[in-house]
């Protein structure tokens, strides 16, 4: 089998503080395939983000004290920023939650998507490719809608812009963090249905961050669920969460809203802990309602599910 197209081994990152150094991410280890869409869940703060942007060595204050981040062969840890900026675009794209924010109100759609094609594919940077970039994302008349400035467009097709944009370079990897929270729920629909053929027709993998697993269930192959730092479960999607295997994505299950008029069904009790005050033992132990013993004095390691291939999980099992 080819390599990965994405793997992360066993990384971790951390922030200097006045405090100290507060370790946000512990030993995580994640592997996105050639053309598989891979979700990373977990509640606010659980290091899903910084994950992400650290792929492309995105957050300058960020300090990476140990593992790999091997992009298409190339440890993106080890890069130049002249290297990395080729790898920014062409190897992996960004979009994000909030459309608004990512786009320049100064400049039209058009020139905003020229940019980036003359920085990537310079014989494509024409009129022309930036109509069929919009057109490609669902943008109705792009032909109009390219001289516009992004205030004059809504929230649901500012994310198609924003797309348009992050595809105009041909990234093999398209991260996205939650980018459909800030849409209302049936543009949401529209903005993932179009990412999930985008991956068909431009054989992009992508990573998905998300708190909603019925995005995870409806659109993602491999699930990854982080929690205080940690990769606590993963495996193929139906599998973890048909069998979830780790008291955490039981809870997050437990806690989404049924269809039907049921609310929330039970949200998981107390918070993620803050970085500077790690419980010691199993970092969910605190609120987990499965707890024993054991979990107060030992540190799980991710270990492979008994029976279930490529499905691994960080929990003791109680003694006996
Ligand atoms: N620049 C920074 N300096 C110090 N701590 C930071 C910095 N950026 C992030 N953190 C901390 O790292 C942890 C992980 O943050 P991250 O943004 O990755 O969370 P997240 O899982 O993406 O949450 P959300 O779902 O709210 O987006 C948090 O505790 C956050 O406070
Ligand atoms: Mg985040």
């Amino acid at each position: 089998m080819s390599s990965p197209l994405l793997q992360i081994e066993n990384l971790s990152l951390g922030f200097q503080t006045e405090g100290g150094l507060l370790r946000a991410v512990e030993g995580l280890s994640l592997s996105v395939e050639e053309g598989q869409i891979v979700s990373l869940v977990g509640e606010s703060g659980c290091g899903k983000s910084i994950t992400a942007l650290s792929i492309a060595r995105l957050i300058p204050s960020v300090q990476y004290l140990g593992g790999r981040i091997l992009l298409a062969g190339r440890d993106t840890l080890t890069l130049s920023r002249r290297e990395l900026r080729q790898i920014r675009g062409k190897v992996v794209s960004y979009i994000f939650q909030d459309p608004a924010l990512a786009l320049n109100p100064t400049l039209t759609i058009g020139a905003q998507i020229l940019e980036v094609l003359l920085l990537h594919q310079p014989k494509a940077a024409t009129r022309e490719s930036c109509i069929t970039a919009l057109e490609q994302v669902g943008i109705p008349s792009p032909e109009l809608r390219i001289d516009e400035y992004p205030h004059q467009l809504s929230g649901g097709m500012k994310q198609r812009a924003l797309i348009a944009m992050a595809l105009a370079s041909r990234p093999r990897l398209l991260v996205a963090d939650e980018p459909t929270t800030a849409l209302d729920v049936t543009i949401q629909a529209q903005i993932l249905q179009l990412l999930a053929s985008l991956r068909s027709s431009h054989q992009m993998s992508i990573l998905l961050i998300t708190h909603n697993l019925g995005i995870v269930s409806q659109f993602a192959d491999h699930v990854a669920v982080m929690y205080a730092g940690q990769l606590v479960e993963s495996g193929p999607v139906r599998q973890v969460l048909q069998t979830p295997a780790h008291p955490y994505t039981r809870a997050l299950l437990a806690s989404v809203p049924q269809l039907g008029g049921r609310r929330r069904l039970s949200s998981i009790q107390g918070q993620v802990p803050p970085l500077h005050a790690m419980p010691a033992g199993c970092r969910f132990g605190p609120r987990c309602t499965e707890r024993h013993g054991g979990c107060k004095e030992l540190t799980p390691d991710l270990r492979a599910h008994p029976t279930l291939a490529g499905h691994y999980t960080r929990c003791l099992p109680p003694r006996p």
